[in-house]
């Protein structure tokens, strides 16, 4: 018994230091808890020692071993618990954050980040289409033949496929897609008539780069199908689109275009707004930039797609992106775009994205 009021003296004694320690008391705190409780700590051994007694002494020794070492599991659990909310307190009162505060990065002068202005046309011209019904679907970069060029009406060897140089994966059956026009079979597996969604995304060509012209860029597709589409639908979707980008009447013009996938195909293009039509590098001195080609889904197209041709129609159009980014911001080379210069993309106003 004097040996158990010892244990118990000694133990007030050394939390009573514990508690006067700043640094490094949860582990004080541990480390005590080993020393008392451990496998071979001091009360762990003394209630151990209880079953070697008199029967007699087992009756009161025992019971005042056991209490001791509730008592003792009940004081440290309590301890734990204050320091536990101790470092909270402490955490809560010395690492809050003032979302107010000017920023040292900003204060550095060093810039913030922005969105990349392809991104910013392509999320506007998202939300026109969504207003209008569409959907909006993703397309795998790399292809198969069969979307890219098979099933759009390009069979293998039709001259169209020099159209567009291809970058070809060594199979011979992959290719990194070029158009987004990829997407228009792979849209009618998805729907049946009526339906109307956009494709936008980047397509890859093995061309030389000038001021109009890069390998990777960007296209947004668009399809509506159903019964008794015409051109009128196309030409009123197209004129929409437009006058809520460049939020003015633009001058455009309408003239036939070849591409197997449609017909009749047409090659929408825009007054160049950087030289108003003078003539520069972007128009190739033409006056004109090449921006939207559209026309009415080919009937075999239809066909690749399980459409009856003689039951629902459609349109389909290709915009160029990038380009139309050039004329809303009158950014006279297309090679700055992708320059992946901050001190170009951070210019743009996102508007509320
Ligand atoms: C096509 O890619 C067709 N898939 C478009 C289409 C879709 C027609 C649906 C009919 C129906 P084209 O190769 O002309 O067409 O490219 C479409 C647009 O992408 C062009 O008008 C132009 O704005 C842009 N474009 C084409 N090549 C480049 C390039 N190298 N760099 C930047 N923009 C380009």
């Amino acid at each position: 018994m004097p040996e158990i009021a010892q244990i118990r003296t000694e133990l007030e004694r050394e939390l009573a230091i514990v508690s006067q320690q700043k640094l490094g008391a949860r582990e004080a705190l541990l480390r005590l808890r080993t020393k008392y409780l451990g496998d071979d700590g001091l009360v762990t051994l003394l209630v151990r020692s209880v079953k070697t007694l008199s029967a007699e002494e087992k009756r009161t020794v025992g019971r005042a071993a056991n209490d001791l070492k509730r008592e003792c599991e009940e004081i440290f659990a309590a301890r734990h618990q204050e320091l536990e909310q101790a470092q909270l307190d402490s955490t809560l009162a010395n690492e809050w954050i003032d979302w107010t505060a000017r920023s040292s990065i900003m204060e550095s002068g060093q810039q913030s980040g922005a969105y990349h202005p392809v991104t910013i046309v392509q999320r506007e011209c998202e939300n026109i289409f969504l207003s209008m019904g569409f959907e909006i679907l993703d397309g795998p970069h790399i292809e198969t033949d069969y979307y890219n060029f098979e099933a759009l009406n390009i069979p293998a060897d039709h001259p169209a496929r020099d159209m567009q140089d291809t970058f070809w994966f060594a199979d011979k059956l992959h290719l990194l897609r070029t158009q987004t026009s990829a997407v228009q079979v792979r849209g009618m597996e998805l729907y049946r008539p009526p339906f109307r969604f956009i494709a936008p995304g980047k397509v890859f060509r093995s061309e030389r780069t000038d001021a109009s012209h890069e390998m990777v860029f960007h296209q947004l597709e668009g399809m509506m199908v159903g019964e008794g589409i015409t051109v009128g639908n196309l030409i009123y979707f197209m004129q929409t689109i437009l006058t809520e980008i460049f939020k003015r009447n633009v001058e455009v013009r309408l003239r036939p275009g070849f591409f197997p996938f449609v017909e009749p195909g047409f090659e929408l293009d825009i007054r160049c707004l950087i030289c108003d039509g003078k003539g520069c590098s972007v128009c190739k001195h033409s006056g004109w930039v090449e921006l939207l080609p559209c026309g009415m889904v080919h009937p075999a197209v239809l066909r690749f797609g399980k459409i009856d041709p003689e039951k629902a129609s459609g349109f389909a159009f290709g915009m160029g992106l990038d380009r139309l980014v050039m004329m809303k911001y009158l950014i006279d080379d297309i090679r700055l775009i992708h320059s992946g210069e901050l001190r170009f993309s951070s210019q743009f106003q996102c508007g509320g994205l």
